[in-house]
């Protein structure tokens, strides 16, 4: 067996792990969900599912890339078949890679638009907006400028970015390739051990900076904080506060990807899984409700007030991140330069997050199919660029990718891991896996709910969740929209095709 990378260090591990969970996720996404969800009304139902299901699947995820690691294997491809025996299961642990493959093609670019945004922020060429009543007027020049950089007006199937805005995607994909390059520890670990400081220092400098805003009408940043923090227990009745604040639960801790397997893969066989993972977890977390949520909601409830940042949220996810802050910042001294910070703290988090995205695919290439590392870095980064076409020039293709792989398909994951460990493996065997050579112990109460209530709560989430979106989504036709199906049933189509023949070589070398 061909010696497989591992983490350099400790802390080297747990900062990857809190850069791969610390994304664009607890600083664009957190905000906007918890503003269109009522604020403290949203809080409960997170919290709920950060216990229920969020850090009970995370540990399912680490023990089962510990488990991988001892075999040699760093996907779900190869854990899934060794769990369960049956000739789908590896069919099944495809997802874990593809997944990831298919919202990192859309998220790279996303990270793409906070470099270019930073750059504007540095140079002084983000817009400015005279100090207005009307929300709406005070936010338009900003509207305008993300209109002409992503080129998202007007009519018909096809997008027209700036020229700049593809030259950063170029630069941010031609980045992201280098560190995957790297390798593990002298890539992926060494920019965490950089990025991770500077994003909490980033993002601190810009929590004080906010919480010392006040609004003419006298505004401050209790206000803001009282919109998430005080509790509205009427929401707790409506399942789609539900289902939205699950869903942020496994988005902001990347669980149900597969990339924390694979990042767990590399540890050492009987390396710690569970103080690790609750570290990282534990991280992700203070980024996500204190620092995400200490940002753009408070500042946006603190000059706009509550129901035109609802309003701001519900028009889409992009509205807070990149125009009401920014906005805002306008009119504060030296507030190009807080935009600057703000969205290259946006870019550092972005970027940690989606060389998080990228790393199953390129294990598997490595693992399964015994390529280089040069050539799975290479081919992941063609293939990268070529995809990422379709949601820089197709409209709606980013959101339909989004739907199915970042919205349905992490579920879906997340529950045949459950499944698959904690039903079809072995229950006793799988809370052996999961509980040995631990720095802290996993309390008992946790094998319940991994084997009974995590499995439950995601069929129902799936259910309640199909009934009510699906219908609505199949029923679209959209050139746009089928494009982006299109190219997630071919990446199925070559997932099958690389996984035959990583087990034809197997079946070879083990009657050789
Ligand atoms: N957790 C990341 C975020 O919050 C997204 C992500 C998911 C990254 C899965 C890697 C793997 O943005």
């Amino acid at each position: 067996m061909i010696q497989r990378e591992t983490w350099g260090s400790r802390i080297g591990l747990i900062l990857a792990v809190a850069g791969n969970a610390i994304g664009l996720g607890n600083f664009l996404r957190f905000p906007v969900q918890a503003a269109e969800n009522g604020g403290g009304a949203f809080m409960i139902p997170y919290m709920i599912s950060l216990f229920l299901l969020g850090i009970p699947l995370l540990w399912i995820e680490w023990a089962l890339g510990r488990y991988g690691s001892a075999r040699g294997h760093g996907t779900a491809v190869a854990v899934f078949d060794y769990l369960w025996k049956s000739p789908i299961a590896k069919y099944i642990g495809f997802l874990g890679i593809m997944i990831p493959l298919a919202v990192v093609v859309y998220y790279t670019y996303i990270e793409s638009w906070t470099l270019l945004y930073s750059f504007f922020g540095l140079i002084g060429g983000l817009p400015s907006t005279p100090l207005t009543d009307n929300v709406k007027d005070y936010l338009q020049p900003f509207q305008q400028f993300f209109v002409e950089k992503i080129g998202a007006t007007g009519e018909g199937i096809f997008l027209h970015p700036s020229p700049e805005t593809y030259l950063f995607f170029v630069i941010t994909l031609a980045v992201n390739i280098y560190i995957l390059y790297r390798g593990i520890s002298a890539g992926i670990e060494k920019v965490a051990k950089f990025a991770m400081p500077l994003i909490f220092v980033m993002a601190i400098i810009l929590m004080v900076r906010v919480f010392t805003l006040s609004s003419p009408d006298g505004r401050n940043f209790l206000d803001g904080l009282g919109f998430l923090w005080n509790p509205d227990f009427s929401a707790l009745l409506d399942p789609m506060v539900w289902l939205a604040a699950a869903g942020q639960v496994f988005f902001t801790l990347s669980v149900g990807f597969g990339a924390i397997l694979t990042y767990a893969s590399y540890l050492k066989p009987k390396d710690d899984i569970a103080l690790n993972g609750l570290a990282g977890a534990s991280v992700n977390e203070f980024a996500e409700i204190i620092l995400g949520g200490s940002i753009a909601i408070t500042a946006s409830v603190i000059f706009f007030g509550i129901p035109a940042t609802k309003m701001i949220a519900e028009q889409g996810a992009f509205d807070l991140g990149f125009m009401a802050l920014p906005a805002i910042f306008a009119n504060i001294p030296y507030g190009q330069f807080f935009s600057f910070i703000w969205f290259l703290l946006l870019f550092f988090a972005g970027i940690t997050s989606s060389i998080a995205l990228s790393q199953p695919a390129i294990a598997f290439l490595e693992d399964e199919l015994g390529w280089s590392k040069k050539k799975a870095v290479l081919s992941i980064g063609v293939f990268l660029f070529l995809s990422a076409h379709i949601p820089i020039f197709i409209r709606g293709a980013l959101d339909e990718i989004d739907f199915w792989v970042g919205t349905l398909g992490l579920v879906l994951f997340a529950l045949f891991e459950a499944v698959i460990f904690f039903w079809i493996y072995d229950p006793k065997k799988a809370w052996q896996e999961l509980t040995r050579d631990n720095d802290i112990q996993i309390p008992k109460i946790f094998y319940y709910i991994m084997r009974y209530v995590a499995p439950g709560l995601l069929i129902v989430i799936l259910l309640s969740w199909g009934v009510q979106k699906l219908p609505e989504r199949l029923s679209s036709s959209d050139i746009g929209v089928w494009i982006a199906r299109l190219f997630l049933i071919l990446l199925i189509v070559i997932g099958v095709i690389l996984i035959k023949k990583a087990w034809e070589r197997r079946d070879g070398r083990a009657s050789t």
